[in-house]
């Protein structure tokens, strides 16, 4: 990756700390808010703001776990923080992947409510005011965990005191530490040498503020919105980001244009996207990558999963995961699309259906208590209630495939592998286990081909 130029700079994302009041086996900055893990989140940010070269600061183990790999994203350095001895430690860790770098930009992983306008913002007043360190304060934010912010009597910020160390009359203060820093490159790695473990043994990033402030060369900013500045510790605070940002979040796709009719109720996640005129009803999910198109109506009590969706569709009280919905399709209420469902346009998804791994051509209709698994079904098909595509020998899963128009008639079994010709039809409560010749009729146990579908039969649908 190439160095920053003038106006980039290197963020380095602290992400190594244990974690402990999490009390998890996970790292802290794995734990998710609104589908994305926390460092995701940060990573985002500081790639919005303009940062040109990202750097993780993780554990040894990090290094090696697909998860955490994955969380930090593309085009992102790990450097490796062997012990947690505090967060100048952990950003000392990142010195040699920052290299040259003439700004670096201090950021913490557990942090996911903060916004690439706040951290550009940043950067930008700590390149223009030319101080050896700039730091992001907040006042009016929760100040629990926090380090407080103490000003001399002209109002300049002497030192940042954490609150395990504060007296009574510091932790009044109004005034906190976002933990959030640009530096000056050259400045950082020598003062960096220079800070002294704490009372617990830490290594206290806080603890440039008065070096720099010593050196008359401490700059600060304060943040406009303290709801950005909250750090996840543990899991009460995790839960909290989560409502700050589904709040964000909902707030941002009403103001796009999708009604949703209870929001409290409404759960949508960060990379989710929504088109405009769609309605979201009460106790509604709508998760991972999924895409929405216009007026289409959710729910009431729908979960989709990483699920693509047309136009003019709806999804009532059911499960969607990985599927891809046509337009002006209709699904539910109680019905289950698992990974791999493709319904072209039209299609009509009834209740209790089951679809997997399964293509439905247009116009197809699955009216009720199906299950229809590794199929091919083609257009304007009529599924009987009760159908069933028997696609498991115990051993191997096999295909089924109906051609367009057939008429699979109620609780009729299919024995895959096995091929239904167009137009072809079979009568209720068929076992097929053998394949049905287009235009042929086959009934009963095991079906018998009782010849060619007759045009009677067509006005019976
Ligand atoms: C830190 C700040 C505090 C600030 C608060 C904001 C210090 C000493 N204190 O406290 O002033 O108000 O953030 O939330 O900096 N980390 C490492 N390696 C370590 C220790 C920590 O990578 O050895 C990482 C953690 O993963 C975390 C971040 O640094 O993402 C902050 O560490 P944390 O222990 O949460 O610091 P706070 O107690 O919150
Ligand atoms: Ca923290």
């Amino acid at each position: 990756m190439s160095r920053p130029s003038q106006n980039g700079f290197t963020a380095v994302v602290l992400a190594a700390g244990q974690g402990v009041r999490m009390r998890s086996e996970r790292s802290k900055v794995l734990h998710e808010v609104c589908g994305l893990p926390m460092l995701a989140h940060v990573v985002a940010a500081v790639r919005d703001a303009g940062a040109e070269q990202l750097v993780v600061v993780g554990r040894p183990a990090d290094a090696e776990s697909p998860d955490f790999l994955a969380a930090a994203g593309p085009d992102v350095q790990i450097a490796v923080q062997g012990e947690q001895l505090g967060t100048a430690h952990a950003l000392a860790a990142a010195r040699e992947l920052a290299g040259d770098a003439e700004r670096v930009l201090a950021s913490l992983g557990d942090m996911p409510l903060i916004t690439s306008d706040t951290v550009r913002c940043l950067h930008e007043e700590g390149a223009a005011s030319k101080a050896a360190m700039t730091m992001l304060t907040v006042t009016g934010a929760k100040r629990e965990g926090f380090g407080r912010v103490v000003r001399d009597a002209a109002g300049a910020v002497e030192r940042i005191v954490e609150e395990a160390n504060a007296d009574d009359g510091v932790l009044a203060i109004d005034e906190v530490n976002s933990g959030w820093c640009t530096f000056d490159a050259r400045w950082l790695w020598d003062a960096l040498a220079k800070v002294r473990p704490a009372a617990n043994g830490e290594l206290y990033l806080t603890d440039l503020a008065a070096l720099a402030a010593g050196e008359r060369s401490l700059h600060a900013v304060a943040a406009r919105d303290p709801e950005e500045i909250f750090g996840v510790n543990d899991r009460v605070q995790l839960a909290h980001a989560e409502r700050a940002m589904r709040d964000r979040i909902r707030r941002k796709w009403m103001l796009e244009g999708v009604t949703l009719v209870n929001p409290d109720t409404v759960y949508i996640d960060g990379q989710a996207q929504l088109a405009v005129d769609v309605t979201i009803q009460p106790n509604t999910h709508v998760l991972g990558k999924s895409r929405v198109g216009p007026r289409c109506e959710i729910g009431p009590n729908s979960v989709i999963t990483d699920t693509v969706i047309g136009e003019d569709s709806s999804v009532v009280s059911s499960h969607t995961e990985s599927a891809s919905i046509g337009r002006r399709v209709s699904v539910g209420p109680f019905s289950r699309l698992r990974p791999g469902t493709v319904l072209a346009d039209d299609v009509y998804i009834g209740n209790f259906a089951e679809v997997k791994n399964s293509r439905i051509g247009a116009g197809t209709r699955i009216g009720h208590h199906s299950y229809i698994g590794d199929a091919s079904v083609g257009k304007r098909v009529n599924i009987g209630a009760g159908t069933v595509t028997c696609n498991f020998d115990g051993t191997a899963k096999h295909r089924t495939v109906i051609g367009d128009e057939a008429l699979i008639g109620s609780a009729t079994m299919l024995v895959a592998p096995i091929e239904v010709g167009e137009r072809a039809r079979t009568g209720a409560g068929t076992v097929a286990i053998s394949d049905i010749p287009a235009d042929t009729t086959a009934v009963g146990v095991p079906a018998r081909l009782v010849g060619e579908r007759s045009t009677a039969s067509e006005s019976e649908r």
